[in-house]
This record gives C-alpha cells, sequence and structure tokens, in this order.
C-alpha cells in the first residue's frame, strides 16, 4: 500500500489506518468504485494486524465511505470523493491569510495586553479553589453570582468608582457584551429606542439592535455626550453613555453634562446606561467618579473584566437600579443559568487577596509607557499631528494632517503592513470624523508601535493623494 504508519506516534495504528484512507477516498486519490485490498493484503503490507483493518473497514463502512459487495470485496462508495481542488484551495487560502495577518501590526482598539496575563497567581488560586472548595459548588447556582464576588466587587466599586449600591443590586454576566444585551431586552419594549453616543463601536451598536432597539444618534465633542440632542418629544428608553473614557473620541463627560442627562433621565423617565469598560486606566489627573453615584436608581451602571484581566475570562457585571433586578435574574437564568462558579471563586479571591488592584496597577504603567511611546513615535514622524481625547485607556485618537482616510488610503496602509481604523468607521452620521484615526495599543510593545508608526509614515508618504 501507498502508505506507512508510524509505531512512535500518539496516533494509535487503528486511527492511523482509517485516517489515511479517509483522505485517500475524500481526495479522489481511490476512485469511486474502485476496489481497496483485502483486509489481509493490506495488514500484511502495513505490518499490522488484520484486526486493525477490520475494524478500519467496518468504521468506512459505517459512515458511507466503503460498501461491501458479498464475494467480490471492499469498494469505494459512489458519492464520497470531495472536490479536491476546492478544498485544497481553502486550506491554501486560509494558510497564506494567516501568514499575511501574523506579519500585520494591528492597533485595533480596545485589545488588553495579552502577554501579561497574571498566570501564576490566577493559576494558584485556581487549583487552590479546585482542590478545596465544597462539594456544592459544583452543582447549579442562582443566576445573579455568587454572593461573595458581589460582596467583593460592591466593595471594590465604591473604593474605586464611586458606585452606590447593595450586593443584591449587582449580577455577575458574560462581559458587558450580555449585561448591555439583557438590559435592552428589558428595557427596550413596545419598539423604544437606544439613544447612542455618535461615534460609538459597531459591536455596541449590534447588541442593541439584536435586542430589539432601534438606534438614534447622538453627537459627541470632546467633553462627551451633548445632552441636548436628546428629544424633548420622544424620549428614548436609555441613553447609552460611555462618561469616563468615550469610544473612540477619548473625552470624559463633564460634571455640568452628567447631571443634565440625570436630570433628563428623571424628567422622561428614562434609565442611563453607563459602560464603564478601562476607566481603571487614567494616566492624567484622577479618575472621575461614576455617573451611578449621582443617583443610582436612574443609572444602570456595567462593568467588565476583559479590559482589566483578559475578554476569555468572559466576566462582566452590571449593578441595576432596583427596579430591573427581578426581571434581570429570570432572563439570564433562562439565557445560561448562571456564569462559572469556579471563575467567580476565583475572581474572588483574586480582588479579596489583593491581586487584583496590584495588577491594575502595574498594568497602568506599562499601558501607560506603550501610550507614551505611540505618542511620542507619532510626534517624531508627524510632528504636525494632534493627539485628542483625555490619556487613559488602551487607545488614543489622532489627526495626523489633514487627510481624508478613504478605504483605498486604509488598504493602501494595509499592504504596508500597519492596520489603523478610520473614526468615520465608527460614525453613525457619515462624515463628520473623516480626518481621525483610532490606534489602539494595549496588546502592542514599544518596539512594535514603533516600527508601526514607521510603515503608517512610509505608506502615507508613498500614497499618490
Ligand atoms: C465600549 C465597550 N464596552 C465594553 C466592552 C467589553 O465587552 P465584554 O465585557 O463583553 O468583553 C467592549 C469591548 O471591546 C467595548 O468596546
Amino acid at each position: 500500500m501507498w502508505f506507512q504508519v508510524e509505531r512512535s506516534d500518539r496516533k494509535t495504528l487503528t486511527q492511523q489506518v482509517y485516517e489515511q484512507l479517509r483522505h485517500f477516498i475524500l481526495n479522489g486519490d481511490l476512485k469511486t468504485n474502485e476496489k481497496l485490498p483485502s483486509t489481509r493484503e493490506l495488514a500484511t503490507s502495513l505490518g499490522v494486524s488484520r484486526n486493525i483493518i477490520l475494524e478500519v473497514y467496518d468504521q468506512l463502512v459505517a459512515e458511507g465511505y466503503l460498501i461491501v459487495k458479498p464475494r467480490s470485496g471492499t469498494f469505494v462508495a459512489p458519492g464520497s470523493v470531495f472536490n479536491k481542488h476546492e478544498y485544497q484551495d481553502t486550506l491554501i487560502s486560509k494558510e497564506l491569510f494567516a501568514k499575511t495577518v501574523k506579519d500585520i501590526i494591528d492597533f485595533k482598539a480596545a485589545t488588553p495586553a495579552m502577554d501579561h496575563f497574571p498566570r501564576k497567581a490566577w493559576g494558584r488560586l485556581a487549583k487552590e479553589v479546585c482542590y478545596d472548595a465544597p462539594d456544592s459548588i459544583f452543582g447549579y447556582h442562582s443566576p445573579e453570582g455568587i454572593p461573595e464576588l458581589k460582596e467583593e466587587l460592591a466593595r471594590y466599586l465604591l473604593r474605586t468608582r464611586g458606585v452606590i449600591c447593595n450586593p443584591n443590586q449587582i449580577m455577575i454576566t458574560s462581559g458587558a457584551t450580555q449585561a448591555l444585551s439583557l438590559i435592552t431586552e428589558i428595557v427596550i419594549k413596545n419598539k423604544e429606542y437606544v439613544a447612542v453616543e455618535d461615534p460609538v463601536t459597531d459591536e455596541m451598536r449590534t447588541i442593541f439592535t439584536y435586542g430589539g432597539a432601534e438606534i438614534y444618534p447622538i453627537p459627541v465633542d470632546a467633553k462627551g455626550i451633548k445632552p441636548e440632542f436628546l428629544s424633548q418629544e420622544n424620549p428614548p428608553g436609555f441613553v447609552f453613555v460611555l462618561p469616563s473614557h468615550q469610544f473612540p473620541l477619548g473625552g470624559t463627560l463633564s460634571i455640568q453634562r452628567r447631571i443634565q442627562l440625570i436630570e433628563y433621565a428623571r424628567k422622561y423617565n428614562c434609565y442611563i446606561v453607563e459602560d464603564d469598560y478601562d476607566s481603571e486606566f487614567t494616566y492624567e489627573g484622577t479618575p472621575v467618579h461614576s455617573v451611578q453615584g449621582l443617583d443610582p436608581e436612574k443609572v444602570v451602571y456595567v462593568g467588565t473584566f476583559s479590559k482589566i484581566l483578559s475578554p476569555a475570562l468572559r466576566i462582566g457585571y452590571v449593578v441595576l437600579p432596583t427596579g430591573l433586578i427581578d426581571e434581570f435574574k429570570k432572563l439570564k437564568w433562562y439565557k445560561d443559568r448562571h456564569n462559572s462558579t469556579l471563575e467567580q471563586l476565583i475572581l474572588t479571591r483574586f480582588i479579596k487577596e489583593g491581586f487584583l488592584e496590584r495588577h491594575v496597577r502595574k498594568m497602568k504603567r506599562i499601558y501607560k509607557q506603550r501610550r507614551e511611546a505611540l505618542v511620542n513615535s507619532l510626534k517624531k514622524h508627524f510632528p504636525d499631528c494632534s493627539i485628542l481625547g483625555h490619556a487613559a485607556g488602551m487607545h488614543l485618537v489622532v489627526q495626523l494632517q489633514s487627510i481624508e482616510y478613504n478605504t483605498q488610503l486604509i488598504n493602501w496602509i494595509q499592504e504596508h503592513s500597519v492596520q489603523i481604523y478610520s473614526v468615520d468607521h465608527y460614525s453613525i452620521n457619515k462624515g463628520t470624523h473623516c480626518d481621525k484615526i483610532v490606534m489602539g495599543y494595549g496588546s502592542l510593545s514599544v518596539d512594535i508601535i514603533e516600527e508601526g508608526v514607521q510603515r503608517l509614515k512610509n505608506a502615507i508618504d508613498s500614497y499618490q493623494f
């Protein structure tokens, strides 16, 4: 036979023979109706026991690749050849794609430093929790999350963000994404709409529209959302804001506008949904308190561990006004019962034993360095550039020169192996922010940042405007 088996391979001999034959059939190397060698012949040629070949033939017959004709032998069944070229082309293009993507320096915003996940502390706590926790943690639990974590979070949020709540108001969710999606389902009824900052991430818009809401854009300037653009005739179900660090423009909502928002919500009986996704990382001045602290019954406060730890954990939370608690719990139960109790316990210990605040302090230093590297590099290569927004989070917005970042230019830049994002990409009303780009630096080392800006410079210098 035209293949061999490897006794040192981790795969069993049966598995190896099965996979090879299946591959030859799918690929068309063994043609439809072609006769296979007898089990005895194949066993001798491969130097394996006949039982192995019998087992493999049985399996392939059961799956429809082979048919047995009594007193004639075993044949390749019609219809089991898969289009070889298409299949291989797909594989090749995927390989090429992976190679190209690997070389690109991607200034994607909101990606945290994956190289700094606190593996050691998390791993140790995970082991301890798994060994020491009572058997009951391996059963079902209530949808809102474990009380220990909610209590830790309530203390942490009051201390760091001025969030005022009882632990009962906190619901643990699968990231901010799930929190926002469930809030939309609960609050938006009778075709009400959500007022959103414009620009805003497309992910957030999608969450609201999938949740059944229309969206209505409200313009943003350097001080955040402009409340005077909220409708006085037809108020929304809620206003979605990123007051600490607007995405993407980076403004911090002024206290006057915070008050205006709360007054609006009180007057029109709607909610303010505050997404506080990256407020831990502020590099100038002191972080402003949450809007929630101004009126806990009018503000739904959403937070996440995706930026301070890792999005892979899928842990976020929402602090609810008391009137929304029961309905939220019911919906959360129906969606996924509850988040992993093991992960919640690990996180509880991580906060309780001081690892979280230590990690945040360390990451703040690292992100600050990365931000400075990006700002310095931009100023070196584009001396006239302006950096916009508050020095916070993991991204900045920059105006390099008076350039319009249309698709053609973005593609040209990408051909120079660097990926940047136009602010206009995030705009609902297009055309206002075409001269600005968003650059994320959270997951890029200082050297890569410098190299990325150099590539950007080369791309812009060689573009035919
Ligand atoms: C504005 C905003 N909020 C929150 C998140 C975090 O979502 P999650 O907690 O589901 O990972 C993101 C993700 O990029 C985001 O852009």
